[in-house]
């Protein structure tokens, strides 16, 4: 059986690298609902349609877990999805606990999302939970999901909107900036540049593909396949598009070394 992989467009596909790393052996099946991107910039209520089609889709194609690798989708939907499914149910929500509880972190901490992440109640919930010293400060970037989409990795355009966005910070008052949307990790290096050296970047992946581990571990349902993928595009093979996405694993390979 197959681990799924959700998200609205290519922004899923950094975590399911990072769980092709740590788990190689399984099969994945990727969903890009390519007809609805941008998510972020939608009513949480249209959020929650794409998202129970999609999932009902993918809930057909053998699947033994769910990741829905989007915070936005995670934030309005995860738990229509847990009481609608019986397999497990991963979601993605900005790093936010490991980066307050950093004690190495004094200074503030910026967290980046889609709008829709920004302005929803599970952040708000989470930051009133964790944010006791209220060192947090939010920031929408919608632009970046559609550099991404759009391929406008390494053009200049991300890197000139994130120092427009960012000029009105004073950028040496933060320690972390957390990544809350799983596109923009297609352009660390853009903040790299930006950034003063010393501030951490801090994204959900790794804290999402560990809990996938436990849990596919606890219920027994670790498997050796061979490793393969397969994509869909809203409730469409995208089997043409396999070359591209697996262009876009290669790149995310590539950043592994900086
Ligand atoms: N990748 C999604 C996230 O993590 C959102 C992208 C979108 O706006 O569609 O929030």
């Amino acid at each position: 059986m197959k681990i799924a992989f959700f998200d609205s467009g290519i922004g899923g596909l950094t975590v399911l690298h990072q769980a092709m790393r740590k788990m190689p052996q399984e099969d994945y099946l990727y969903y890009a609902d390519t007809d609805h991107v941008p998510y972020g910039r939608k009513t949480k209520y249209q959020i929650r349609q794409y998202v129970q089609e999609a999932v009902d889709f993918i809930a057909e194609q053998d699947v033994k877990a769910l990741v829905v690798a989007c915070n936005t989708a995670t934030s309005v939907a995860i738990k229509d999805l847990r009481a609608r499914y019986s397999f497990p149910i991963l979601g993605m929500e900005p790093a936010v606990k490991p980066a307050v509880s950093d004690t190495r972190c004094t200074k503030r901490i910026l967290v980046t999302a889609t709008p829709v992440t920004i302005r929803e109640e599970k952040l708000k919930n989470l930051l009133h939970q964790v944010d006791q010293n209220h060192q947090v400060d939010l920031l929408p970037l919608p632009k970046l999901v559609e550099f991404a989409e759009s391929s406008s990795f390494n053009d200049g355009q991300a890197e000139a909107y994130l120092r427009d966005v960012l000029a009105p910070y004073n950028l040496e008052r933060y320690c972390t900036v957390v990544l809350g949307c799983t596109h923009f990790n297609y352009f660390k290096d853009s903040f790299h540049k930006i950034l003063p050296e010393e501030i951490t970047m801090l994204d959900g992946s790794s804290g999402t593909v560990n809990n996938l581990y436990h849990v596919l571990e606890q219920k027994g349902l670790l498997e050796t396949g061979s490793g393969n993928v397969n994509y869909y595009t809203s409730s469409r093979s995208a089997e043409h598009l396999r070359p591209s996405y697996e262009a876009l694993l290669k790149r995310l390979d590539d950043m592994l070394t900086y």
